[in-house]
């Protein structure tokens, strides 16, 4: 009885306290309308254009610079934000123009590329997704948007939430690979860690969703390619991480490069408006990519600078970044009557509704703090958090005889190869603020924790990416002198990122022939990948002892890549996008369709099949793939039901032992197929995964639940639901499993 009251008041208390916070935000949101509103009315049609247009400083150029005369345009009123501008001493003395010098003393946002750590730099965002910890993922973006804002930040073009199914395309290694369940809760992990739960505080930031949308799908891989796709694709598989973002409260969303089915993003109304804005409710401001309202017209759907800018104000893009085609034609649009004021209006109030939830009307100079700036940077847990997670996020691909980790009882070990002591690939792209000469390498990370008991030779052996075969010789002197052989081969960073796609994706230059000459040595090896996408290594998985794939690990990349050498850290973390045999394979990725005549390896004669005559259809290694220093163990699947009806939800258990002789992280996956569907579907597609840590020795019951809608799909009448009928529960390691259980949803 009293238990019953104690319940009733605790929930009368819970419904006052929501009914108090949302009064709360009704009229915090009243207020805001006033404040804009009024403002708006005070605004010239110059000034309302001012801020609808972005430039860039000229300090990190991430395209051509068209607006050498920066200043004066903030100081006429032409500039509604500055990106590229960072420190507090200059986003003050930028911000002082635009308080102090303008009419209306309107306060500029200041954006920039924080794509993984502003000063501290964590691993690369495809790296970062390999570690699928959700929780770390939030806390880097959260120490990146305290750094950022540290330094005079308020506005982050992040997150990237491209899916990708094409590694020749750079830039895959800027977001969270191929999966769009994955992605989507990575998006919104993402915005959490950015905008925390109050944008109008110091250290947060307001995120920027990008590139909208499917800009990760050009066709052959090559940046700001054509993309073209069913709608069907579009809505499955490529629009949910965006829906995720802005479902977690992004403020800004960026159009991106490309088009879709003709229509480029940048102008296409349907895409901004009605999806946007009509259907998903996003009621932040969208800002174009790097001139893309310019390159309407080579797209060619605009005749000239003035028709582009028409097109895309049209179609619900409010602000310019850098192509001044709002800043030069806009007026003249809206005087001849082909923009009207209206959508002008509706433009500024999501601009300076923005920079009103920033808190930048109460107080400009908000984000520049300089006791901030010295103390709130690249702190000792920055580091340590920078080094745990890079080292979460570094995959074993391959350790045959436990050649990792290195043994304790070797004299010498020799580190070698053209990535081994690189301090400016450590950090990979988009890491503009980041300084490379404070990160790690793989040489002093190994000379840190081996001084005093192992003897380090290093040889770089060659370039990343020449023919030369002059350090050969030293290179395989070291390896004949060493117990142990650590191989740093890779990519350089900008052979990933931005208009960095490639057609061959194996390594580069020498580096393989120097692998087969370290090889011939007989030392046991490890090789260490540096890389911004999967690579072609096919040949490598063959003749490497152990290869570990550490991406970009960022400034602590080199003590976190020692920590997983030595078995101080066993690696957990599993690859989110496939690695193709070979680029012939591509686009290959692990959710795809069964065909009419699907291949049977029991049949490999059967020649009318899905397949190559010169190469297996299965990867090098499937999504999800990823070793540790010990062996896990899955039994067969228990469900609590094999029928469910919809509505309801079943629970799908399994036992993991650890059955290795080292404790351990085991990233457990789950996914579903839906046998018969009324359209065709994935032979698996994610539905769920458990990062637990098992001890030697031990059993651990992880247990998932799904419920209809995590079955639901788009039906031929676009409709999404879930069919009745079987599917089948996988549970494993990674996407090739095959530990599954069927079960039915009835009708
Ligand atoms: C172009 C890139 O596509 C985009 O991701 C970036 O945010 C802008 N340049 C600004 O640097």
């Amino acid at each position: 009885m009293l238990r019953n009251k104690i319940l009733v008041a605790m929930i009368l208390l819970l419904s006052c306290s929501m009914a108090f916070a949302q009064e709360k935000k009704t009229t915090e949101n009243e207020k805001m309308e006033k404040f804009v509103n009024d403002l708006i009315q005070k605004m010239t049609l110059e000034e309302k254009i001012g801020q609808m247009s972005l430039f860039t400083s000229g300090w990190t150029i991430t395209g051509p610079v068209m607006s050498k005369d920066y200043r004066n345009y903030i100081r006429k009123g032409k500039a509604g934000g500055i990106f590229n501008a960072y420190t507090v001493d200059y986003v003050k003395d930028l911000q002082k123009i635009a308080v102090e010098e303008t009419r209306l003393h309107i306060p500029l946002i200041f954006g920039y590329d924080v794509i993984h750590g502003h000063r501290t730099i964590f691993p690369v965002p495809l790296a970062q997704a390999s570690s699928w910890d959700l929780d770390a993922i939030e806390k880097s973006e959260r120490i990146a948007a305290t750094e950022a804002t540290a330094e005079g930040l308020n506005w982050v073009f992040a997150p990237m939430v491209d899916i990708a199914r094409d590694p020749r395309w750079g830039r895959v290694m800027e977001g969270a690979g191929e999966d769009t369940w994955l992605g989507s809760q990575i998006a919104a992990a993402r915005v959490k860690g950015f905008q925390g739960d109050d944008l109008s505080a110091a250290n947060t930031v307001m995120a920027c969703v990008k590139h909208f949308a499917a800009y990760g799908a050009p066709q052959a891989g090559r940046d700001y390619n054509t993309v073209d796709m069913s709608e069907r694709s579009l809505y499955e598989w490529y629009l949910p991480p965006y829906k995720a973002a802005v479902d977690a409260g992004a403020g800004s969303v960026m159009s991106s490069f490309n088009e879709i089915a003709g229509v480029p993003s940048t102008s296409n109304r349907w895409l901004l408006t009605d999806l946007l804005r009509g259907n998903w409710g996003f009621d932040g401001f969208v800002v174009s990519d790097y001139t893309s309202v310019n390159e309407l017209i080579k797209h060619g759907v605009a005749a000239d600078s003035a028709s582009a800018g028409q097109l895309a104000v049209n179609a619900g893009l409010d602000m310019d970044m850098e192509g001044s085609i709002y800043a030069d034609y806009m007026k003249g649009l809206v005087e001849s009557g082909k923009v009207s004021v209206e959508t002008i209006n509706e433009s500024v109030k999501r601009i300076l509704e923005a920079k009103y939830k920033l808190g930048l009307f109460d107080d400009p100079y908000r984000y520049c703090n300089k006791e901030r700036e010295k103390t709130e940077i690249m702190t000792p847990e920055d580091h340590a958090f920078a080094r745990k997670f890079a080292s979460e996020s570094i995959v074993l691909l391959k350790n045959s005889g436990q050649t990792l980790p290195v043994s304790k009882k070797i004299n010498t070990i020799a580190v070698i190869g053209p990535l081994a002591d690189s301090k400016e690939n450590m950090l990979g792209g988009w890491s503009g603020a980041g300084e490379w000469k404070k990160c790690v390498t793989l040489l002093e990370g190994i000379k840190s924790k081996t001084e005093g008991k192992i003897r380090v030779l290093y040889a770089k052996g060659c370039d990343i990416d020449s023919k030369s075969t002059k350090g050969f010789g030293e290179a395989v002197k070291a390896a004949r002198q060493a117990d142990f052989v650590v191989l740093a081969l890779g990519e350089s960073s900008d052979m990933t990122g931005e208009a960095s796609s490639r057609t061959d994706i194996s390594i580069p230059g020498n580096q393989m022939e120097l692998a087969r000459q370290i090889f011939s040595a007989g030392k046991p090896t490890a090789v260490v990948l540096f890389n911004g996408r999967p690579l072609t290594i096919e040949e490598l998985d063959h003749s490497a002892p152990a290869i570990l794939e550490a991406w970009y690990g960022g400034t602590e990349a080199g003590n976190a890549i020692a920590d997983i050498l030595f078995g101080e850290v066993n690696p957990s973390a599993k690859i989110t996008m496939t690695f193709p045999r070979s680029v012939g394979q591509v686009p290959i990725f692990y959710n795809s369709k069964n065909t009419g005549r699907p291949f049977d390896a029991s049949k490999p004669e059967d020649k009318f099949k899905s397949r190559y005559i010169d190469s297996p259809n299965t990867p090098l290694y499937p999504f999800g793939y990823g070793l540790s220093y010990t062996t896990f163990k899955y039994s067969g699947i228990k469900l609590d039901k094999s029928t469910f009806a919809k509505g309801d939800k079943i629970k799908a258990s399994v036992n993991i032992t650890n059955t290795g002789n080292y404790d351990g992280d085991e990233i457990a996956q789950l996914y579903v197929h839906d046998v018969v569907g009324e359209v065709t579907r994935p032979v698996k597609e994610l539905k769920g995964f458990r990062k637990v840590h098992i001890a030697k020795g031990e059993t651990l019951t992880v247990t998932f639940e799904l419920k209809d809608n995590d079955l639901a799909y788009y039906h031929q009448d676009m409709s999404y639901a879930c069919d009745p009928g079987v599917f089948e529960l996988f549970i494993g390691s990674d996407s090739s499993t095959d530990n599954k259980v069927d079960f039915t949803v009835l009708e």
